[in-house]
């Protein structure tokens, strides 16, 4: 009898809305379809160091599909870090090799982002077999048109910024809100736009303050009750007058900075960790799903080295080595931004007409 296939499953990195979904797609159709073992390292890399994990059947990988968070949950721990810890005998990357040949694994799957994709290459470098699903609500993962877990958190964010135009009405405010997505300004953008932002700040548009002093006072003249402010975290924020690293957020220090700039009464929201809680939907659990089954398929194939991607609406798969080390950022040119501005939003860089 042929011994069966054996892997490994885990998810690294911030969470985000489907990777139970993920976690399913990968498990069900690796049992299921290819009648391979499936074993899930708990909290990322972490387990796979510590040889801890608890294995998967079709039981465990069902009802988790709409779950949000990860039913292996996850960390920050990055093996490749702080290599030469004198205490340890064996490192951290030599642990998990210890880990994948002790359990007899044929492959592993990594579900993160950009870290996980680097990650994963190392190990694939180091002679492991590694497949990737990418996942995060900041959509940065280089070689995806998207990653699940970024439909959900612009459906909150932009849920988010629907509320604060009524209250923005009511009051005749200026409502900043700070929106997630790291150094790349995609969910900033997508929900930004979603939700009628009347002035959206990304990482990668360089604002000038005195551009959103304009626009708005040129706003409130032209009779507009409200104003909204849709800022990324990842934007630069200036130093202090002694050199020194503001403590506030991107939202705070702009929502400030309006306030004094145009007398304009402003008020702040900051997002945060909501973005990243409860279920996934409907459009994620699809690319989710889809992500990790390609997964499964590439491991059955013996495609190894590769990250599952979604690319012109098909499933493809794409080498780790090209993932590994980028990030995707938003382009200036980027049609959505074109689309906005002919709409009169302002990027903080230029004010449409002049
Ligand atoms: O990558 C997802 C993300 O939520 C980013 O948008 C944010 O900058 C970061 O994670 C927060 O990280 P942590 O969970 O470590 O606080």
């Amino acid at each position: 009898m042929t011994e069966k296939i054996k892997i490994g499953i885990l998810t690294a990195g911030g969470d985000c809305p489907g990777l139970n979904a993920a976690i399913r797609g990968v498990g069900k159709s690796a049992i299921i379809e290819y009648g391979m073992k499936v074993y899930g390292f708990l909290n990322g890399f972490s387990g796979l160091i510590e040889n801890e994990y608890k294995v998967l059947d079709e039981n465990s990988l069902s009802g988790i599909l709409t779950l949000g968070g990860t039913i292996l949950g996850t960390s920050r721990e990055k093996p490749f870090k702080a290599l030469t810890d004198e205490d340890q005998i064996l490192s951290k990357p030599e642990k998990i090799q210890q880990t994948y040949k002790e359990l007899g694994l044929n492959c592993l799957v990594c579900i993160g982002g950009n870290g996980t994709m680097k990650t994963a290459y190392k190990l694939s470098e180091m002679g492991l077999n590694v497949v990737g699903v990418p996942k995060t609500i900041d959509n940065d993962v280089w070689g995806t048109d998207f990653s699940f877990g970024f439909d959900s958190a612009v459906n909150i964010a932009t849920e988010a910024i629907d509320r604060l135009h009524t209250t923005a009405n009511s009051h005749k405010r200026t409502m900043v809100v700070e929106v997630m997505g790291h150094n790349a300004g995609w969910l900033t953008l997508y929900s930004g736009i979603a939700g009628g932002g009347d002035v959206i700040l990304i990482p990668e548009i360089k604002y000038d303050k005195r551009v959103i002093k304009k626009y708005l006072l040129n706003r409130q003249k032209s009779g507009k009750p409200y104003s909204i402010i849709v800022v990324a975290e990842g934007i630069d924020i200036p130093l202090k007058k002694d050199g020194t690293k503001r403590k506030s957020s991107a939202g705070t220090y702009i929502s400030r900075m309006i306030q004094e700039l145009t007398g304009l009464e402003t008020r702040e929201t900051i997002l945060g960790y909501i973005q990243r809680g409860g279920t996934p939907s409907p459009g994620d659990r699809i690319i989710a799903t889809g992500l990790g089954e390609h997964a499964a398929r590439l491991i059955h194939e013996k495609k190894y080295g590769f990250m599952s991607a979604y690319e012109n609406t098909k499933i493809v798969s794409i080498s780790l080595k090209d993932v590994a080390g980028k990030t995707k950022t938003v382009p200036e040119d980027h049609s959505l931004i074109k689309m906005a501005r002919s709409l009169g939003t302002c990027f903080g860089d230029s004010l449409e007409g002049e």
